[in-house]
């Protein structure tokens, strides 16, 4: 598919936008149902957790959902050049030891990654629980100079809160039974 997700698997020319570390899919589903005229991949190595996602796109006929079971380490064998229009990252595994720095969802070498199949001005969201993995995520947009849209540790008190970031997901809703702050960032490379 790689290249041609719009054209091959969802029929249409619709702009393609990617959900990393999606779980159970919460908010590809939910986006998906808000914006019917783009198209939503959910991505995540867990097969238990996006079948729930899955099943729901099948039960309720959602044309513009789909999701992809891989290790977002091997992410660019999927997506073509200018083939995403936008990023989310969803409360992903926030490796707060120093020695997994690598394998935060924001570090550098990921970020390059997503740079081969992002659109010139492509937007990445980050909605975290983790103070600690927001914080790392606003240092390394500085030191990158990448562009800052919106960034806040309060997303539920902030003017940016809409419908769009209102979507929660399976881990959001746990984190605010216990009162967390959800922290937001998007950002781009240009
Ligand atoms: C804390 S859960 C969040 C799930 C969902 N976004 C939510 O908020 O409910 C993190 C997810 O990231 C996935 N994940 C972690 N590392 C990954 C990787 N390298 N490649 C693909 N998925 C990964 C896990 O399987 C898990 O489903």
């Amino acid at each position: 598919m790689k290249g041609k997700w719009a054209e091959a698997h969802f029929k249409n020319s619709n702009p393609v936008v990617l959900e990393l570390a999606c779980g159970k899919g919460e908010y590809s589903v939910g986006l998906a149902k808000m914006f019917p005229a783009k198209n939503f991949i959910g991505v995540d190595l867990k097969g238990n957790r996006i079948w729930r996602g899955a099943r729901t796109g099948m039960d309720e006929g959602i044309p513009n959902l789909a999701f992809l079971r891989i290790q977002i380490e091997d992410i660019v064998d999927y997506f073509g050049e200018n083939e995403i229009d936008e990023i989310w990252i969803t409360f992903p595994d926030p490796q707060p030891q120093e020695s997994r720095e690598k394998k935060r969802l924001t570090y550098p070498g990921f970020l390059n990654k997503y740079k081969t199949f992002l659109k010139p001005g492509g937007r990445i969201n980050l909605k975290t629980d983790n103070d600690g993995l927001y914080q790392y995520t606003v240092e390394t947009v500085k030191e990158l100079n990448l562009v800052f849209h919106k960034n806040t540790d309060q997303l539920y008190q902030s003017e940016f809160a809409d419908q769009v970031l209102a979507i929660k997901t399976h881990y959001e809703r746990i984190y605010l039974k216990h009162d967390k702050n959800i922290n937001y960032i998007q950002f781009s490379f240009d």
